[in-house]
C-alpha cells in the first residue's frame, strides 16, 4: 500500500541520515521542503521531495495543499498512569504553599501514591488511555512514562502492567520507566536507607526480570533522594541491564548532574537550576539534559537556561513531564510555545528539541523523530497556517489537523 501526500505547503524536519544528537548551534537549523510530496509505504517513510518529482504511481492520495507536516512529537518524559488529581493542591500554591511545603504536610507524591494504591488497574488503564488519546490527537506518537506511584513492588507492577497494556492497544511507540526511587512512602519513614535497599535489591532485579520496564529513574533533590543513594540505584539498574533516566535539579543542585554523567546515565530531566559545573560536565559525557519547560511554567519555578546550555554547546531536548501534581498537560505544542516564549528557544531549536533530539532520550533515533527513508511514518498534519511559527505563536490553539502513526 503506497500513499501519496501532496501539495504539502512545507514538510519539516526532513533529514536524509542522521547519526547524533543535534548540539548548539546545529539546533539553529530545522531542515525543511516547500511545495512537497512524501509517499509512504505501509507503515514506512518510502520518498520524499519537491512537488515537481512527485512519482505517478501510487494507490491513495492525500491533498495537503496549505497544510504542513512535522514527525510526531515525542514526549520522553510524563507520568501519566495517576489515580485522581490535585487540584486541591494547585489551589493551595496559589494561596502560597510551596511544592515543598505540600509535601512536608504529607501531600504531594504521596497524596497520588496514596490514591494509586487504592485504584484498581482497570481504573488506572481507562484514566491513562484517555490521556493518552488527547496527546496523540496533539501530536505525539512516541511517548516515555513512568511508575513512581506505587513505591511498593505491587504497586510498582500495576502501574507498569497499565504501561504495558497502553503499549498493546496503541499505535504510539511507549517506552517504560520504573520510578521507585520518587518519595519515601509511608511504611518506610524514617528508614530511607532502607527503602533504598529494598528498590536495589528487592525491586529492580524483580522488575527486569518481568521486563516490564525499559528504564529506571529516582528524584535526585533535596529533601528525596541524595547523590548517593541515586547513585547506588543506577549501579543496581545498570547490573541488571537497565539504562537509567534521573529527576535531577529541579530545585537544587547539589552536584547530581556530575555523578550521573559519570554513571552514564542516558538523560538527566529537569534542570531547572543549572551551575557551571553540571555544565562542564555535561560537556564531558553523552548523558542528554531534557528540561520541562511546562513544569517551570506550573509551578512558577525558574526555566532551565537554555541559551546558556546551547551556547555550551550542550544538545537540548524538551519534553511535557505530564503528572497531576507539576505539570497536568502534555500538550508538545504548549511545550513547544513555552521552550519558545520562556526560554528563548527559536522554534527552530524548540522543534528539533521535540522531536529528532528527543528521539535519542528514548533510542529510538533510528525509528523515530524526522522524515527520512525507511524510519516509521508517524507524523501531524496541520491546519492551514501562514509558518510553522503559528504553533508557538499561537500558544493556545490546536493547530494539529491530521495525525498519522505508523502509516496509518
Ligand atoms: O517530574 N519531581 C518529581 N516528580 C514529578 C512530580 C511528581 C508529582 O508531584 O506528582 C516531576 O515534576
Ligand atoms: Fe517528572
Amino acid at each position: 500500500m503506497k500513499t501519496l501526500f501532496y501539495n504539502i505547503k512545507e514538510l519539516f524536519q526532513v533529514r536524509e541520515n542522521n547519526t547524533e544528537i543535534l548540539k548548539g548551534s546545529q539546533m539553529k537549523e530545522l531542515p525543511s521542503i516547500k511545495n512537497a510530496f512524501l509517499v509512504v509505504e505501509n507503515d514506512l517513510i518510502a520518498d520524499y521531495g519537491a512537488m515537481e518529482n512527485a512519482p505517478a504511481e501510487y494507490d491513495e492520495s492525500v491533498d495537503v495543499s496549505g497544510r504542513m507536516i512535522m514527525p510526531s512529537y515525542i514526549d520522553s518524559h510524563t507520568h501519566i498512569v495517576y489515580a485522581g488529581n490535585r487540584e486541591q493542591e494547585f489551589v493551595d500554591r496559589i494561596n502560597g504553599l510551596s511544592y515543598d511545603e505540600i509535601y512536608q504536610r504529607g501531600g504531594g507524591i504521596l497524596n497520588s501514591v496514596e490514591k494509586l494504591r487504592k485504584a484498581s488497574e482497570d481504573e488506572l488503564y481507562i484514566d491513562a488511555a484517555n490521556r493518552l488519546e488527547e496527546l496523540i490527537a496533539l501530536g505525539t506518537g512516541v511517548i516515555e512514562i513512568k511508575s513512581g506511584y506505587g513505591l511498593s513492588l505491587e504497586a510498582e507492577l500495576k502501574m507498569l502492567r497499565v504501561i504495558k497494556k497502553l503499549q498493546e492497544k496503541y499505535p504510539v511507540k511507549i517506552k517504560a520507566t520504573f520510578l521507585g526511587a520518587h518519595a519515601i512512602p509511608p511504611e518506610f519513614k524514617g528508614n530511607q536507607s532502607g527503602f533504598v535497599t529494598a528498590i536495589c535489591n528487592e525491586m529492580i532485579p524483580e522488575i527486569a526480570q518481568s521486563g516490564l520496564a525499559d528504564y529506571v529513574d529516582a528524584f535526585l533533590e533535596t529533601g528525596y533522594f541524595t547523590v548517593e543513594e541515586t547513585q547506588k540505584i543506577i549501579q543496581a539498574a545498570t547490573k541488571h541491564g537497565l539504562k537509567a533516566k534521573i529527576h535531577v535539579n529541579q530545585f537544587t543542585a547539589i552536584n547530581g548532574v556530575a555523578m550521573c554523567v559519570e554513571e552514564n546515565v542516558l538523560s538527566v530531566d529537569h534542570l531547572e537550576i543549572v551551575t557551571d559545573a553540571d555544565i562542564a560536565a555535561l560537556q564531558k559525557g553523552r548523558t542528554i539534559p531534557v528540561a520541562l519547560p511546562t513544569c517551570s511554567y506550573f509551578i512558577s519555578i525558574p526555566y532551565t537556561p537554555a541559551r546558556k546550555m546551547l551556547e555550551a554547546n550542550l544538545p537540548l531536548v524538551i519534553a511535557s513531564d505530564y503528572n497531576p501534581g507539576t505539570t497536568p498537560s502534555g500538550n508538545m505544542n504548549f511545550v513547544v510555545a513555552t521552550a519558545c516564549i520562556k526560554m528563548k528557544m527559536t522554534p527552530e531549536e524548540a522543534f528539533n528539541a521535540a522531536t529528532l533530539n528527543a528521539a535519542y532520550a528514548l533510542e529510538v533515533q533510528n525509528e523515530y523523530g524526522s522524515i527520512t527513508k525507511g524510519k516509521k511514518a508517524s507524523f501531524f498534519i496541520t491546519k492551514p497556517i501562514h509558518s510553522i511559527y503559528a504553533i508557538p505563536y499561537n500558544f493556545g490553539s490546536d493547530l494539529v489537523e491530521t495525525v498519522y502513526l505508523n502509516g496509518k
